[in-house]
């Protein structure tokens, strides 16, 4: 399995996905400090992997604290998860993670743990959000394959896989499960400028499963569907407002008005700490703008002339109407996703 992430008695290791698909090198975070400069760097990305990856820092944060008791750790726990909690606006696994380690370290307050329980049960809960990714992706991956055709072509964009999660995947895990099923599955992979997402980490994450897989450049979905070689799309999500609004790597929205157009079903794919409830529409999703150069700038090399304005949304949202259906590890919800996400939240708590 592809190693995102791992704990390991030095702190928290991470492939380096700034690196792939021509370098498979590993960059180690001794640090929460680290851990947050990993996140806002791209060296690990993926909704599901940067709230995991959070939930370590958090735990090496912890770990590494000279405080002598409970008390006087609280104002560091505080900052710890502030800092974490900067690092990226869009996808809310990450605050999803940060404030389920805020209500464990109030609980172990209230119990009155000592400072080493305290840093055993947090690393415990990171190891618990791990393991329950990647449970996560497989039981959403087994749900989502029944969706997919027998024989046929799957567009997807960005990358939605093992990569961005602890193992497996979201939307490819979607896609796994369908090959494990015999199902004859081709993936298109949409490039995803700026940051190649799709070129670089699906492709090779795909091709070391041995799943058929062609790289596209993003403006050439529409060509193909209208010929007939795509027969479904499944994406994964960054956050999904209560009306089943989905904010996802920018161009998922561009996609999903050529599918609807073309008659295709639209997938999304996403654990349910994708979804917040708290967040009425799509509207009020924050969007991250990145750094110009990653639009200027490919592999060291000026694209752009000097001076010209740049536009770089990380992520756009899908109006719910263009969605099919979302695959989750509690079942897949069809429209109106305003009664089937509050239905499926009052089940399951
Ligand atoms: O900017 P990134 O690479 O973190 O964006 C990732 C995406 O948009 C993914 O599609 C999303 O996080 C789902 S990952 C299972």
């Amino acid at each position: 399995m592809i190693p995102t992430l791992a704990w390991t008695p030095n702190g928290v290791r991470f492939i380096d996905q700034t690196k792939l698909p021509l370098e498979e090198s590993y960059v180690l975070a001794t640090t929460y400090e680290q851990v947050a400069i990993v996140i806002e760097t791209m060296v690990v990305r993926g909704a599901p992997a940067i709230g995991v990856s959070a939930a370590y820092g958090i735990a090496l944060g912890a770990q590494r604290t000279t405080a002598l008791t409970p008390h006087l750790f609280a104002p560091e726990f505080d900052a710890i998860c502030a800092r974490l909690a900067a690092t990226r606006p869009t996808a809310v696994n990450l605050f999803w993670a940060i404030d389920r380690m805020k209500r464990l370290f109030a609980a172990l307050l209230e119990e009155n743990a000592t400072l080493e329980q305290i840093k055993e049960r947090i690393l415990a809960e990171a190891h618990a959000m791990y393991e329950e990714d990647i449970a996560a992706c497989r039981t959403m991956g087994a749900f989502g394959a029944a969706l997919l055709p027998d024989q046929g072509a799957v567009l997807t964009h960005c990358n939605a896989g093992a990569l961005a999660t602890c193992g497996y995947g979201t939307a490819l895990g979607v896609i796994r499960s369908a090959v494990e099923q015999g199902k004859r599955i081709h993936v298109f992979a949409d490039e995803t400028r700026p940051f190649l997402q799709g070129a670089r980490l699906t492709a090779w994450e795909l091709m070391a499963d041995n799943i058929p897989t062609t790289v596209i450049c993003d403006n050439m979905a529409a060509s193909l569907m209208r010929a007939g070689r795509i027969q479904a799309v499944v994406v994964g999500a960054d956050r999904i407002a209560a009306n089943g609004d989905t904010a996802n790597k920018i161009g998922t929205y561009n996609v999903a008005i050529l599918a609807k157009e073309h008659g295709i079903p639209f997938y999304v794919a996403a654990p349910w700490s994708t979804i917040d409830i708290a967040t009425a529409t799509g509207d009020a999703i924050p969007i991250e703008e990145r750094a110009a150069i990653e639009v200027t700038h490919h592999g060291g090399k000026q694209l752009t002339p000097d001076g010209v304005g740049i536009c770089n949304p990380a992520f756009d949202v899908t109006p719910a109407k263009y969605i099919t259906a979302i695959v989750t590890e509690r079942g897949v919800l069809r429209a109106p996703y305003a009664e089937s996400l509050r239905e499926m939240e009052l089940v399951a708590n």
